[in-house]
């Protein structure tokens, strides 16, 4: 029975039609011929084939099937380091045939190849990392959704499809993505066991990308790390700036970032990006914006970030999956310095890092005054600004510390708490 089901399953993936350019597992990074998967105990079987993940020899072989789901050579999830994805994605040649390597979206995208990360299992690794997408959770979330998932799904398919996913770039260890190496890595999760071809891969067709998420806002790229020329994802010039080169992100994490998830610690959930919701998302700023390039401060109102602007998808060395890399340059102190954000503040323990990442964007004292010993200060935004949220007085009702902790006022879906009924987020 299970040898027939599978030797079906073969053949159809294998010729499944779609439509030109799209999703199919010989044009995907596994099913590649010459760099696809290709596991040294699997001598005989050649670079590509799905024996390399499926042990369908065995049960061809007569041998007794396999112990893991769906025939696979290893368990679906052991822990937070440990399952059948992170054989291979751990940058050794333990399982592999050859080092897979890997990298944070700021490298790859941002450009920032300072990045030491170099592998999925230690982008995921939190005794290496601050933060990291939690694939235990992540594993009960898509359990509890009726997406068609199954105690059998092993975390990562959350959000690729191994049949589909492709490099982005392929096969170059070393090197951000680049306009003329492009492929699509990620399927929604909302969209998992579709049989509709072009639900295989999410980003790679028009209409899924953050030009078309914005639609007649603006969508406005980042740039890439150490450049006022380039800009994210994929190095190009000042042509395309407009998110129609990037998958659209924002539909992609709110799949399940619409959903509240303070059963798993997070507050300030669920997530929302729409236009009465976060300024940051399709909801527009008011009365005026302190920001930096590529941005423009006549444009406010109209912009819409996506999120990997901010975050990493994986992991990070900050809380929260902040990027360690953002528009430009990487969160530094006024020396140069890499700064993690470690806290964003207690009643006991003030925090201003927070600042780092928005100072990536927006103006501080440094940039407004031109005086590097202002870095991360931000009197000018709140009490001098043309559209200034706070005269200074009574000091003290505001400034139980100097500084104050960011976040008593900014973090997602916030409303100032002093009364200006403006919205901080
Ligand atoms: C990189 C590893 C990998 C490779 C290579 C791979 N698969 Fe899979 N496959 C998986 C994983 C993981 C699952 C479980 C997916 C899930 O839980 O939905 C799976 C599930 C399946 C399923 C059952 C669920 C479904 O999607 O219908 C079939 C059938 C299947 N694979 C066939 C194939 C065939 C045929 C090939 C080669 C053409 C192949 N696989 C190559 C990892 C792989
Ligand atoms: C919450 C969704 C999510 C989960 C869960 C997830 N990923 Fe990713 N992954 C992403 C996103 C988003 C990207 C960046 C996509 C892009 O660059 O367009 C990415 C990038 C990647 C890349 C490319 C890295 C590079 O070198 O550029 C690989 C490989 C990868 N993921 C594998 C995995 C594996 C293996 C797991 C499970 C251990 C996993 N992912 C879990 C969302 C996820
Ligand atoms: C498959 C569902 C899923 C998708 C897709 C997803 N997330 Fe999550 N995310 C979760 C769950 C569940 C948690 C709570 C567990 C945890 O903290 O990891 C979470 C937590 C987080 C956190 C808090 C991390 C922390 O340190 O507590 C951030 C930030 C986040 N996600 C951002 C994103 C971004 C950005 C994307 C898109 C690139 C995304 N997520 C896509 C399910 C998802
Ligand atoms: C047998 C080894 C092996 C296993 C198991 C494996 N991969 Fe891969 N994966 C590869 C190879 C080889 C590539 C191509 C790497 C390259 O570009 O050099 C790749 C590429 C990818 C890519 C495209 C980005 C990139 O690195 O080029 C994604 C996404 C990905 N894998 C996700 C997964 C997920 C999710 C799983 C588990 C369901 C998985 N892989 C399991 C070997 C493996
Ligand atoms: C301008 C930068 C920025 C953008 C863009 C952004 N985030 Fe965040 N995100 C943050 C910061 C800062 C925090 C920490 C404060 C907080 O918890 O809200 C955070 C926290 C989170 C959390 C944890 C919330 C909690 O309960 O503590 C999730 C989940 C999250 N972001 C998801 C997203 C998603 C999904 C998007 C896109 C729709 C997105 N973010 C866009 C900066 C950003
Ligand atoms: C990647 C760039 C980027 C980062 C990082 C960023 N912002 Fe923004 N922010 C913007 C843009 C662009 C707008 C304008 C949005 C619009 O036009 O609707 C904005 C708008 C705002 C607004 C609304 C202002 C108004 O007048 O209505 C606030 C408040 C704000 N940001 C706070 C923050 C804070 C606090 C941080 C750090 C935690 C931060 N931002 C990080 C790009 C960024
Ligand atoms: C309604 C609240 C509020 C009041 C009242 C207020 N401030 Fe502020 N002030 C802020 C906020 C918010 C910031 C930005 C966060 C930060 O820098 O700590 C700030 C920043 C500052 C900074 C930069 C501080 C630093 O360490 O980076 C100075 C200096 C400052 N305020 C002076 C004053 C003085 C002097 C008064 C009284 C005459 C005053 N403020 C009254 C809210 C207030
Ligand atoms: C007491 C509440 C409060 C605290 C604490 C606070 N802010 Fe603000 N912040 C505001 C308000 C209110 C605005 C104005 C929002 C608007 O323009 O509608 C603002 C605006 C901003 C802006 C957007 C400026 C623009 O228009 O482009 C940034 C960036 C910012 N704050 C950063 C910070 C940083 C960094 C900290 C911590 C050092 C901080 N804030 C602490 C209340 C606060």
């Amino acid at each position: 029975m299970r040898v027939v089901a599978w030797m079906v399953a073969f053949v159809l993936l294998a010729v499944a039609p779609g439509p030109a350019l799209a999703a199919s597992y010989t044009s995907s990074a596994h099913g590649d011929s010459s760099y696809g998967v290709s596991r040294s105990s699997m001598s005989g079987y050649s670079t590509g084939n799905c024996a390399h993940c499926h042990e369908i020899h065995a049960s061809v072989g007569g041998v007794t099937s396999t112990p893991y789901p769906y025939a696979l050579f290893y368990s679906n999830y052991v822990s937070q380091t440990d399952m059948v994805c992170l054989q291979c994605h751990d940058n050794t040649t333990t399982v592999s045939s050859r080092a897979i390597t890997n990298r944070s979206y700021s490298y790859r995208a941002g450009g920032w190849t300072g990045d030491t990360i170099s592998s999925v299992k230690s982008s995921f690794d939190t005794s290496v990392q601050k933060s990291a997408h939690n694939l235990s959770d992540i594993l009960s979330f898509i359990q509890t959704q009726s997406w068609g998932f199954n105690s059998s799904s092993t975390p990562c398919i959350a959000c690729h499809n191994p049949h589909y996913a492709q490099g982005d770039p392929f096969n170059a260890p070393n090197s951000p993505k680049t306009s003329s190496t492009r492929g699509w890595l990620l399927t929604r999760p909302s969209k998992h066991g579709s049989t509709n071809p072009s639900d295989f891969l999410w980003g790679d067709e028009s209409g899924e990308k953050m030009s078309d998420y914005v639609g007649s806002l603006t969508y406005q790229a980042p740039y890439r790390y150490g450049s006022t020329s380039t800009y994210e994802p994929d190095g190009s010039s000042s042509t395309t700036t407009n998110g129609s080169n990037l998958a659209d992100m924002n539909t992609f994490c709110l799949d399940c970032h619409s959903s509240d998830m303070s059963s798993y610690g997070l507050n300030n959930t669920p997530i929302d990006w729409s236009t009465s919701g976060d300024k940051h998302g399709l909801a527009g700023a008011d009365g005026g914006i302190d920001i930096k390039a590529p941005y423009s401060g006549s444009n406010y109102g109209a912009y819409v970030l996506a999120c990997t602007d901010c975050h990493e998808p994986h992991g990070s060395p900050n809380i929260m999956l902040i990027r360690q890399e953002v528009n430009g340059d990487y969160l530094k102190d006024s020396s140069g310095n890499l700064v993690h954000i470690t806290n964003y503040g207690s009643s006991t323990n003030v925090s201003n890092q927070l600042g780092y990442l928005c100072r990536r964007c927006h103006i501080d004292d440094a940039d407004y005054y031109g005086n590097p010993s202002y870095q991360n200060r931000w009197e000018y935004v709140h009490h001098y600004a043309p559209d200034h949220p706070y005269t200074r007085r009574q000091c003290g009702a505001c400034h139980y510390s100097w500084p104050i902790n960011c976040t008593d006022c900014h973090y997602h879906g916030a409303v100032d708490p002093k009364g200006t009924g403006r919205k901080t987020f």
